[in-house]
């Protein structure tokens, strides 16, 4: 299987680098934004064409949450438009395209796991340019898997996880603030990558839910990841108020893996699970 990937420079990106390495049948083409900027339509067509991959896997997008609702038509250009392209490609060159979606499609405010088939309502910029990003690919490329994520963590880039081991190991800090009046569910790249492979593996096309199982709170969390690190530092729960930000956060989005579970696929494992596998991962590197 040759895979196309963009986005390769990103945290999901070098986790699927990571994974795809394993994997004898995987002939990988990874692009970083430098050797494919999706948001250029002559060129993403031409790469796609050179190439003539079986799988474009969509890992690239502007993921600058609170920046995007100042920088409305780059969000746009690269979530929106830049999909639309590679949507364009997959169809024309008749590949599958597999492409990464976010818990920020939906408004937060249900009081049970999102599915599939609910309504998408964003509340920021971002996530307006990621839901349409999913529309362009449902109109136009049959052979699409979407694929909703959220609060994702890797030992690759920025993450949540690396800026508590900073501030939980930083001498000069006593105590860290976390907000804990919002839920959803930590997911580790590596195994949302494992499942992506599987998925484009396979021909059951549509909307997926992949996020590990469970929820919790960003507190709850960042009480688990200093429980895993051995950092013996208290962590404050305070409300979303104390930390004003450009976009709002949802206050709950956890992800159902109904569909998943549906079409035969094992769901992710718990988040907590995960946690602990990561750092038993990082331990020994
Ligand atoms: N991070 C999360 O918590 C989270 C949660 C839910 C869903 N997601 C989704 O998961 C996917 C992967 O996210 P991530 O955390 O890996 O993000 P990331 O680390 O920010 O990686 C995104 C990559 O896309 C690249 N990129 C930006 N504009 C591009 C363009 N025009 N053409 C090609 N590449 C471009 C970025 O390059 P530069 O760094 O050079 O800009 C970066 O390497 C995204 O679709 C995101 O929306 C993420």
């Amino acid at each position: 299987m040759k895979l196309l990937l963009t986005g390769a420079g990103g945290q999901l990106g070098k986790e699927m680098i990571h994974i795809c390495a394993g994997q004898s049948d995987v002939a990988l083409c990874p692009l970083s934004r430098h050797e494919l900027d999706i948001s250029n339509r002559d060129h993403v067509i031409r790469t796609v064409a050179d190439i003539k991959p079986d799988v474009i896997l969509n890992a690239s997008a502007y993921t600058k949450v609170d920046q995007a609702e100042t920088d409305r038509e780059a969000a746009f250009q690269v979530n929106a438009l830049g999909s639309q392209y590679l949507a364009e490609a997959a169809r024309d060159f008749d590949c599958k395209l597999c492409h990464i979606s976010t818990d920020y499609v939906f408004d937060g405010k249900s009081n049970r796991p999102y599915e599939e088939d609910d309504r998408t309502n964003p509340m920021t910029v971002y996530g307006h340019s990621k839901a349409l990003g999913e529309t362009y690919v449902r109109q136009i490329c049959l052979k699409h898997f979407i694929v909703r994520t959220s609060w994702l963590y890797s030992a690759y880039g920025s993450n949540f996880v690396h800026t508590m081991l900073r501030l939980g190991n930083n001498p000069d800090i006593e105590s860290v603030r976390v907000v804990k009046d919002q839920t959803g569910s930590p997911t580790w790249t590596f195994d949302l990558a494992r499942c992506l492979l599987q998925l484009v593996r396979t021909e059951a096309y549509g909307t997926y839910h992949v996020s590990n199982t469970g929820w919790t709170t960003w507190y709850e969390f960042a009480k688990e990841i200093f429980r895993n690190a051995q950092i013996d530092k208290p962590v404050v729960p305070v409300h979303t108020s104390e930390f004003p930000r450009p976009a709002p956060r949802p206050t709950y989005s956890v992800l159902s893996s109904k569909k998943l579970i549906e079409r035969g696929f094992q769901p992710l494992r718990s988040w907590n699970a995960a946690l602990t596998a990561y750092f038993q991962s990082i331990k020994g590197e």
